[in-house]
């Protein structure tokens, strides 16, 4: 199925500014993740307060390169890297996936419209994410020189100390 990248930047617009906007949503989604999958819980060592921020702010970024892989592929491959050293199990991928599809729609719901078809627009979005970090984190000396000559150092941090999740779009 291909992406309709329309409707997903469309929707993420939309929970920036309804229900309360991306805060909400952000808070929500570590609320629900350790309420259903408690077992993921001990790996965030950082307050959902401050997580929740550099997880939209990844997300945006997502959003806004979906139509440039050449700076979306890297950028993902490195957070899938770096997911390892959190202690992220390929397995972990789907319940995030399911989490934030979930969240998305409740959040949406409130205001407007929440479709079958937006969520399987953030269903395939996220999949392909999900694919991408795996596979970097399985393998990532197959990834090494894509990620270098984006800046990014084997490891996932940056070359110049950035912000990884931070993309210049
Ligand atoms: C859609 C896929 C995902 C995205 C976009 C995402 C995004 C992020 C971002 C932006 C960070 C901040 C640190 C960094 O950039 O390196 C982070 C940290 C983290 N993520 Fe993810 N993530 C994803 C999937 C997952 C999955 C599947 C897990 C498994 C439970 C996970 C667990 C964590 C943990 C434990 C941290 C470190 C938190 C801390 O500092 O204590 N993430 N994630």
């Amino acid at each position: 199925m291909s992406l309709n990248v329309e409707l997903l930047r469309e929707t993420f617009n939309r929970a920036k500014t309804e229900n309360g906007g991306a805060t909400r949503l952000g808070l929500r989604f570590y609320e629900r993740l350790f309420e259903k999958y408690p077992a993921v819980r001990p790996l965030f060592k950082t307050p959902p307060e401050e997580q929740h921020k550099k997880l939209l702010a990844s997300i945006a970024s997502i959003v806004s390169s979906v139509t440039n892989p050449e700076q979306m592929m890297p950028y993902l491959y490195a957070m899938g890297i770096r997911h390892v050293e959190y202690g992220t199990l390929d397995a972990h991928y789907p319940a995030v996936q399911e989490n934030l599809v979930a969240v998305l729609g409740e959040h949406l719901s409130k205001e407007g419209e929440w479709t079958e078809e937006m969520a399987d627009t953030w269903n395939t979005a996220l999949k392909v994410v999900s694919d991408v970090m795996i596979k970097a984190a399985n393998d990532p000396e197959a990834v090494k020189d894509d990620m270098l000559k984006a800046g990014f150092l084997p490891n996932g941090y940056k070359v110049n100390a950035g912000i990884p999740y931070e993309m210049a779009v």
